[in-house]
């Protein structure tokens, strides 16, 4: 039913594209009347920035009934969508498009799903902390004996998120189980969990409950900023730290931490080998 329900839908995209490609003038993409010059598009590439593609909704091509964290490739029905409008690519084994897709057309063996190439991730720290009192621990976890904490990343990310964006899931009448609500056109560099302050001795499992920390003693989130930027933490100084900066000092002052005048405190942020008295 649903297939059917989409089928229609691609169909008549297709028919209000051809309508905008002939305002465009741009070349029609029912191919029977290609001109020479339209020979030379490449069909080994799928493009998202095509504005052909990307006016159709994500999940014309990535639907997530199965609810899997792992997306695959379109096409799996006779090549719905695709099919829809490239016709006659797809009678023809021989066209590059296959590639896209296949490793051999013969077989109809797969490619793996690409990684992220073409799109970046979209997180918001105060919605889901502030707004929906979502732990830090549910997306941050131990890692490297417990001196850095993970950050949700590659397609184990989704299992993570997956938990509350669940398909067809609404939130004030809103759609946020879609490709789109957290992957948008753009570039992407994912966040490093290699802090500067782990080189000088900083573990999170050393400033935990034991020490009667939590994560807000150390980080505060900010509203409204972008990647990077949402979630202050203090800098890796000690006696460097300028008064006034959220820094190791801030509490290693002597009062807070490491209280008294316990000479061997030196010792207990410098245990790297190459520190010497
Ligand atoms: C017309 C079909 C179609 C539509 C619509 C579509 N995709 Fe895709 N998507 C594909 C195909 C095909 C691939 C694999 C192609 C490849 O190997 O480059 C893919 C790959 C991806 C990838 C991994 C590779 C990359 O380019 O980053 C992401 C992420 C993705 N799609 C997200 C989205 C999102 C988000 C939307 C909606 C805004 C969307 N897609 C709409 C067909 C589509
Ligand atoms: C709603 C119609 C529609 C659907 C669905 C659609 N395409 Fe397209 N696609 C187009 C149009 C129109 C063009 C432009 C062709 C031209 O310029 O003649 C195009 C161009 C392309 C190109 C050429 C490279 C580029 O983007 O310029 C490739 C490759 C391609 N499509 C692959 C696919 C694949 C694979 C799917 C299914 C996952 C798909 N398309 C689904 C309409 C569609
Ligand atoms: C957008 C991705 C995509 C493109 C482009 C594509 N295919 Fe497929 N194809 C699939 C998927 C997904 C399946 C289903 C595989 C499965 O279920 O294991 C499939 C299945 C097949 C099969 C197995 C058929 C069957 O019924 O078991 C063959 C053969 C095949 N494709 C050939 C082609 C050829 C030839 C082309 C180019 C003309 C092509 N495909 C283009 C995604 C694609
Ligand atoms: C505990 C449940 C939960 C988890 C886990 C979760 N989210 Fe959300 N997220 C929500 C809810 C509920 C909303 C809608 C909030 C609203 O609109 O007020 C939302 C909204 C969003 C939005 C904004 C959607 C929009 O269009 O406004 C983005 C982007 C987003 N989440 C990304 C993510 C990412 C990325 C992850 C995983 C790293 C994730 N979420 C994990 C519950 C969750
Ligand atoms: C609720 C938010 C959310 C939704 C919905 C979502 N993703 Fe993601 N996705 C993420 C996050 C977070 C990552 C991790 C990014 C990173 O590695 O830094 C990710 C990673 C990916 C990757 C990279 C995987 C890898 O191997 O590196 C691909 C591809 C991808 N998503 C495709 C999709 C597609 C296709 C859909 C729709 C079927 C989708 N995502 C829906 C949040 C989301
Ligand atoms: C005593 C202070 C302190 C406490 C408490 C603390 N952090 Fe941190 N955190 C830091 C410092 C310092 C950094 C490194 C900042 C830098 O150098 O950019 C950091 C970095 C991070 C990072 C970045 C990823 C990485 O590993 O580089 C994440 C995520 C993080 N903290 C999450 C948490 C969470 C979740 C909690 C509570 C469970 C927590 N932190 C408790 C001080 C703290
Ligand atoms: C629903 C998942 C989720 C929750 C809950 C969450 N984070 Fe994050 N956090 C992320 C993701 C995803 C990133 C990476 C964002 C990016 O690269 O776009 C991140 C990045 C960070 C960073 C790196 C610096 C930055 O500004 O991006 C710190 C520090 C951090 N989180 C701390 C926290 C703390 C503290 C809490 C609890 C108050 C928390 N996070 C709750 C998912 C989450
Ligand atoms: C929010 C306050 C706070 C901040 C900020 C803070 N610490 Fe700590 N730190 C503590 C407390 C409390 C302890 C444990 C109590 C004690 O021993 O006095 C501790 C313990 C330590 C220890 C000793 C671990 C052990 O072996 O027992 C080291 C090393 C350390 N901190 C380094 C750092 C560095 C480096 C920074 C800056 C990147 C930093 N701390 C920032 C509060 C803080
Ligand atoms: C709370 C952790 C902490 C304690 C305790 C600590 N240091 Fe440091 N130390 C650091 C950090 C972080 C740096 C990195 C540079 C900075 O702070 O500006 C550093 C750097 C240094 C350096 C490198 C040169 C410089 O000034 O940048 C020397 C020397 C040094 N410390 C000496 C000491 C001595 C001596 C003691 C004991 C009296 C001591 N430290 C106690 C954290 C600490």
């Amino acid at each position: 039913m649903l297939c059917v329900l989409l089928f229609a839908c691609v169909r008549e995209l297709r028919v209000s594209a051809s309508s905008m490609i002939a305002l465009d003038s741009t070349p029609p993409m029912d191919n029977s009347d290609l001109d020479p010059q339209d020979q030379n598009i490449d069909f080994s590439k799928f493009l998202h920035s095509n504005p052909n593609h990307a006016r159709l909704p994500c999940l014309i091509c990535h639907r997530r009934e199965t609810g899997s964290s792992r997306p695959t490739l379109p096409g799996g029905n006779g090549h719905v969508p695709c099919a829809g409008c490239h016709a006659q690519e797809l009678a023809n084994s021989a066209s590059p498009i296959c590639t896209i897709c296949h490793t051999s057309t013969q077989s109809g063996a797969l490619k793996g799903f690409p990684p992220l190439k073409s799109f970046n991730v979209r997180f918001d720290h105060s919605l889901h902390t502030r707004g929906l009192g979502v732990r830090c621990a549910t997306c941050h976890r131990p890692s490297r004996g417990g001196v850095a904490l993970t950050i949700p990343a590659g397609a184990s990310a989704h299992t993570t998120c997956y938990q509350c964006h669940t398909p067809l899931v609404k939130a004030k009448d809103r759609d946020i189980s879609s490709c789109g609500t957290c992957h948008q056109l753009g570039g992407y560099a994912r966040t490093p969990t290699q802090a500067a302050a782990f080189r000088v001795g900083f573990s999170h499992a050393k400033h935990g409950p034991t020490q009667k920390l939590n994560c807000n003693d150390c980080h505060n989130i900010r509203a409204g900023l972008t990647q990077r930027r949402q979630v202050t933490a203090p800098t890796g100084l000690n006696h460097h730290a300028p008064s006034g900066a959220n820094s190791c000092a801030t509490c290693h002052n002597g009062k807070r931490a490491f209280g008294g005048d316990d000479f061997s405190a030196c010792k207990r942020c410098h245990t790297r080998a190459t520190w010497h008295f």
